[in-house]
């Protein structure tokens, strides 16, 4: 059975006539001019820049042969070392050949690329006009009729026994989310306002756990970390009750030294012996604050600087915390040991605890 060809698609032509004339599909449009003109204002200046900027390219290049040469050629390995090389010595002959060509090459290849872009390319301002973003009316219409006709289809609007049980059954599953949040433990209340300071609560060394009178601090600049006797072993407790005390010379504290953020807030001295006492916790977000400059007196924090001032409250001077390092009242027991006032007046650690 043989195959007829299939006939060409078109309007058919009957031999002898004039060939159909060239529809709009057929006809090729005429070239448009260029939006932007490609060609740089300056053509001696673009000569010039063209030159330097391949110059660079080709400083790039040689630098990153460099760098490949460099890496293949010097050995930096024990075994690979000619004997009696120090491998110190190789390490850095090798580490300046290959930071020095890569910098070579990168700087060379971005320069020139600078170049390139601010002298050779025209020097123009394209903004694209904003489309309206909502859709048109017909494709409006289009989905307003698509969802009315899969509700029905659906049956939703019919039965309302079926909706109303769906509704039901769902009803736990959104509350769930709410109940879950048992999980995140009980509410705090107080705890984020107070610690397990208490008036003539011992303070310890952190490391020995041992009690301090003032004559253990007889040096003025020093500083030590203590924490309440007892709680040594309590996380959550030392969480919020570590104490740095700070012993001053004479003269060097200034009283008041009770401040509340900024604000002197009390004329009371808590200190004994010109030694003062300072919550440990950062204000900003709590990391522990742990290194003392005792010429300027400056308590730093290691984590974002945050900078206080011990001889003045341990107020703020630098840094993101923004309130002072919460103090706490000192006084000594019958036998001369140094114990607590009372618990902080402040709450201690991240400004945000004070809140709520
Ligand atoms: S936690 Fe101390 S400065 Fe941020």
């Amino acid at each position: 059975m043989s195959e007829t060809p299939e006939e060409p698609a078109g309007p058919r032509r009957v031999i002898g006539t004039p060939s159909p004339a060239p529809t709009a599909v057929d006809v090729a449009p005429p070239p448009s001019e260029p939006a932007f003109s490609a060609e740089p204002p300056a053509l001696r200046h673009a000569k010039n820049a063209e030159r330097v900027a391949a110059a660079l390219f080709v400083l790039a290049f040689l630098a990153g042969c460099g760098f490949i040469a460099a890496y293949i050629s010097l050995e930096v390995g024990i075994a690979t070392l000619p004997k009696g090389a120090d491998p110190v010595v190789a390490a850095l002959r090798s580490n300046m050949a290959l930071g020095t060509s890569l910098t070579v090459a990168l700087l060379a290849l971005g320069a020139g690329s600078i170049i390139w872009v601010r002298h050779l390319t025209p020097d123009i301002e394209i903004a694209e006009e904003r489309h309206d973003l909502n859709s048109a009316p017909a494709d409006r219409a289009a989905f307003k009729k698509d969802f009315a006709e899969g509700a029905a289809m659906s049956q939703i609007t019919r039965r309302p026994l079926l909706r109303r049980t769906m509704l039901l059954a769902t009803a736990p599953l959104a509350l769930a989310p709410l109940v879950l949040l048992r999980d995140l433990g009980p509410l705090p209340q107080t705890d984020l306002r107070h610690t397990v300071w208490r008036k003539g609560l011992h303070a310890v060394t952190l490391g020995g756990l041992r009690r301090l009178r003032p004559a253990d601090m007889s040096t003025p600049g020093s500083m030590i970390t203590v924490i309440p006797e007892g709680y040594q072993d309590d996380d959550n407790a030392l969480a919020k009750a570590g104490v740095i005390l700070i012993k001053f010379a004479a003269g060097e504290l200034h009283v008041p030294t009770n401040y509340d953020g900024g604000t002197l807030v009390s004329t009371m001295n808590w200190t004994i012996d010109n030694i003062v006492a300072y919550s440990k916790i950062c204000t900003h977000v709590g990391c522990p604050v742990a290194l003392y400059e005792q010429t300027t007196h400056h308590i730093l924090c290691p984590c974002h600087q945050s900078t206080f001032d011990a001889a003045n409250g341990a107020n703020v001077i630098f840094g993101p915390a923004a309130r002072a390092l919460p103090q706490l009242p000192l006084m000594l027991d019958s036998e001369g040991y140094i114990v607590a006032a009372s618990d902080f007046t402040q709450p201690v650690g991240p400004s945000f605890w004070e809140r709520g």
